[in-house]
């Protein structure tokens, strides 16, 4: 089998690096790196640390707007699909990188196949949410983490084939690990003390792109008695500087650049809790132990919340300092979404519905 897979953003480098081990341990991968994602420090760090292969194609793409950026790696990828002619097209999450591979795909002959399928914010306004009903419409092959995506695709009349595979970020949690949990490595930002900061990242275009939404989460985090500490993503950079918030941040937060995954996933295995709009991190979080409080109204992870490891806040300054100085016993937790073995139900899944198909 021959597999395309498309990633561009953060989160698809390591969405990709379990499953792209496993693909290539039986078949052929050919690696596409859109380009959305292209500072060091949100794209190369994990190709370098993670041991992913180097992708076949970069396509270069870089930042713009939805539709010229969507556009743009659509004419690209294209020309790439049809030179390498695959038997199925993966695609991973929600970026416009996820849309435009599904979009390519789907008109052309590739089974296409999709990650972390049939989640929803029941959010229209959200990009993430129109790239993540779009995908599914058009994939052949629907991979869900949990019984409850699954559930979401069917109440969709969805066209392909669904499949529960478990979460691929649990796989990677584990793949990294002993590295994470090992005591003996410092921290990678000075001068805290574990258990007693708060950890947190905000880059969720409806935080970011409003104002008063932005101010309100730098005055909840600014209240916090613990240290802050928050790797910032380009994006909120940006927004912080224009907003006029920047100093108002940095005298109270402890503002970082973005860090590599294993020491991302020590800061968060570390902190008494993370205050984040991440999707990926809400689930991190989950699995490393470390109460989250989520800085949006809704989630797609909802399982994480009923579970009471999750609690939703949005930008209400009071509601997250009350969330993070809460200190309640948490519940013990159950398996969410799967043991540990996400990507090779992937690879499984793909191997059985292109053995259907011939
Ligand atoms: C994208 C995804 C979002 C995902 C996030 C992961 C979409 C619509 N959004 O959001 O779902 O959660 O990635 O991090 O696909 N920039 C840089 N350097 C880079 C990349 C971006 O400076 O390497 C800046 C640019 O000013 C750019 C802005 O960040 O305009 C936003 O980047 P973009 O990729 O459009 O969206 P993200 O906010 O990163
Ligand atoms: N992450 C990282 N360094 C950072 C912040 C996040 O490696 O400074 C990782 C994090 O562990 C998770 C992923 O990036 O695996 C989440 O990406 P992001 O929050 O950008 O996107 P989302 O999951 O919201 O789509």
């Amino acid at each position: 089998m021959r597999v395309c897979s498309v990633v561009g953003a953060r989160p698809q480098f390591i969405k990709a690096l379990p499953v792209s081990r496993r693909l290539r341990a039986d078949h052929e991968e050919v690696l596409i790196h859109t380009g959305q994602h292209y500072d060091e420090s949100l794209s190369g760090i994990f190709f370098e640390e993670l041991d992913i292969p180097e992708p076949e194609y970069n396509l270069g793409v870089g930042s713009g707007g939805h539709a010229s950026q969507t556009a743009e790696m659509m004419r690209l990828l294209d020309e790439v699909i049809e030179a390498e002619s695959p038997d199925a097209v993966l695609v991973y999450g929600d970026t416009n990188s996820t849309l435009a591979g599904a979009l390519v795909a789907a008109k052309r002959e590739p089974t296409l196949a999709h990650v972390e399928s049939g989640l929803r914010s029941g959010k229209w306004s959200m990009p993430e949410e129109v790239n993540r009903v779009l995908t599914d419409h058009c994939s052949d092959l629907l991979l869900a983490p949990a019984e409850n995506a699954a559930a979401n695709l069917r109440a969709n009349d969805i066209r392909g084939e669904v499949v529960v595979t478990g979460d691929v970020m649990y796989d990677a949690v584990l793949a990294v690990r002993d590295r994470v949990l090992d005591a003996s490595e410092p921290l990678p930002v000075p001068d805290l003390r574990p258990d007693e900061y708060v950890l947190s990242t905000v880059h969720r275009a409806s935080n970011t792109d409003d104002p008063d939404r932005l101010a309100a989460i730098v005055d909840g985090l600014a209240a916090v008695d613990e240290p802050v500490v928050l790797p910032v993503h380009p994006r909120t950079d940006d927004a912080l500087r224009r907003h006029g918030l920047y100093d108002r941040a940095a005298d109270a937060i402890r503002l970082v650049d973005p860090v590599g995954y294993v020491d991302f996933l020590r800061l968060l295995s570390n902190a008494s809790k993370v205050a984040t709009d991440s999707g990926g991190v809400q689930k991190e979080a989950f699995y490393l132990d470390t109460p989250c409080v989520t800085l949006r109204e809704e989630t797609e992870w909802v399982e994480t919340v009923e579970t009471g490891w999750n609690v939703l806040v949005g930008s209400d300054p009071e509601r997250i300092v009350a969330a993070l100085t809460d200190r309640s016993e948490l519940p013990s937790k159950p398996e969410l979404y799967g043991g540990g073995d996400a990507a090779a139900r992937t690879v499984a899944a793909l191997e059985a519905v292109l053995a259907d198909g011939t």
